[in-house]
């Protein structure tokens, strides 16, 4: 039988493609430098990995609530009035399966034929390829280097607005960080027409030279999404949460338990450590920070455009206008003459996607310096 259509339109995320591309000539033998992916360079923090065993030892491998462990969606609600002293009552939080496992949740619960879910372009690909699976409209917003790439509200003076807005904030692959007020204009805009704005704050550990301010302190109707892949170093524990309106709560449980039953049960034990790790994130962060001080003059000495220097998350969105090469040829070629994997533009959208490439510096100093070289070496030879 043939797959269904809604299953074939689907476009591969390049980025995974590229990974398992690169992995495999890994095992043939080649030497491959990974500047592609957004997977933190970090192990996840000892004391996370001691309460996942302890967890373990004790037998605690059975299926959780869907919605969660009641101690680790309280952990998380203390931790927003730690953190930016606001109040997210605990029943609205939703721990998820991975960040992405509660983008399922919502594009189903909130999208259909009909309905019309915005998004920017360039930005993070799952939005649209999970929100095509529900048939709705998908309207990209073209971002720029001259507006920070962000989403403005002036987009919709000469636009309908959408159902629902999904940014992200920190932003994959530009690394722009929100401003506040932006958000704040954003939301007050889509309320006059009822739509729901999402902000997945995926990287909002990662910012670096600037304030974060996550949106769960500007509205509380705004829907926030976030996780511990990234700032937690915990890609493959698959845990995320999302904070809802209360009226959403229900609906998500049932789609939830249909669709997942529960999230991971060791990885939830394991998280209620996370917020302690109070040494380990800082540090990580101040590391990443100074991977990207590094890639940046080091990228633009090489011809790419950074026009931006991104504020937050592991990325640079850089152009390639001065190599007269398409983005998927680039980085194609990158791979197999230089050993060096990158992002395409295509991953992120249409706008100017041919022209662009992202850099990840997830990866350790040394080997961002050695894939530059080898960078370097391949440019002079094309
Ligand atoms: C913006 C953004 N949101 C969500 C995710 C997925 O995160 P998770 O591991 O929590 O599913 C990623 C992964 O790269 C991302 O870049």
């Amino acid at each position: 039988m043939e797959i269904s259509k809604r299953a074939g339109r689907i476009p591969p995320f390049y980025v995974m493609e590229l990974l398992e591309k690169a992995r495999m000539m890994e095992l043939q033998g080649h030497s491959i430098i990974h500047m592609e992916v957004g997977e933190p360079g970090f192990e996840t923090p000892g004391n996370i990995k001691a309460a996942a065993i302890e967890a373990l030892s004790q037998g605690k491998t059975f299926y959780t609530h869907s919605l969660g462990i009641p101690e680790l969606r309280q952990a998380i609600s203390d931790n927003y009035a730690a953190s930016c002293r606001v109040k997210v009552p605990p029943d609205r939080v939703i721990i998820t399966n991975g960040s992405s496992g509660a983008f399922t949740l919502l594009f189903n619960a909130l999208l259909e034929p009909g309905r019309s879910l915005s998004l920017s372009d360039p930005g993070y690909p799952c939005y649209r390829n999970i929100a095509s699976l529900t048939d709705c409209a998908i309207e990209p917003i073209h971002v720029s280097a001259e507006e920070n790439y962000e989403v403005l509200p002036g987009h919709f003076d000469t636009v309908n607005p959408p159902d629902v807005l999904i940014i992200a904030n920190p932003s994959n692959p530009t690394g722009t960080v929100y401003r506040p007020e932006t958000i704040a204009a954003l939301h007050g805009r889509l309320s006059k027409t009822g739509s729901l704005l999402i902000v997945d704050e995926i990287y909002s550990g990662l910012t670096y030279d600037i304030d974060f301010t996550s949106s769960a302190c500007i509205a509380d109707d705004i829907i926030i999404v976030s996780g511990f892949s990234k700032a937690y170093a915990m890609t493959g524990w698959r845990l995320g949460w999302m904070i809802v309106p209360p009226d959403l709560v229900r609906p998500l449980q049932k789609l939830a338990q249909n669709l997942f039953i529960a999230p991971p049960s060791v990885s939830q034990y394991a998280a209620l450590k996370a917020f302690d790790s109070t040494e380990e994130l800082p540090r990580m962060r101040s590391v990443y920070k100074q991977r990207r001080d590094f890639l940046i003059p080091r990228l633009r000495g090489l011809g790419f455009t950074i026009p931006r220097i991104p504020d937050g998350a592991f990325y640079i969105y850089a152009g390639i206008e001065n190599f007269a090469m398409d983005s998927m040829v680039f980085v194609e070629k990158a791979l197999a003459e230089a050993g060096v994997a990158i992002t395409p533009g295509y991953d992120f959208g249409a706008f100017r996607a041919s022209s662009h490439v992202r850099f990840s510096y997830a990866d350790r100093l040394e080997n961002l310096k050695e894939g530059c070289d080898r960078l370097e070496a391949w440019l002079k030879a094309v």
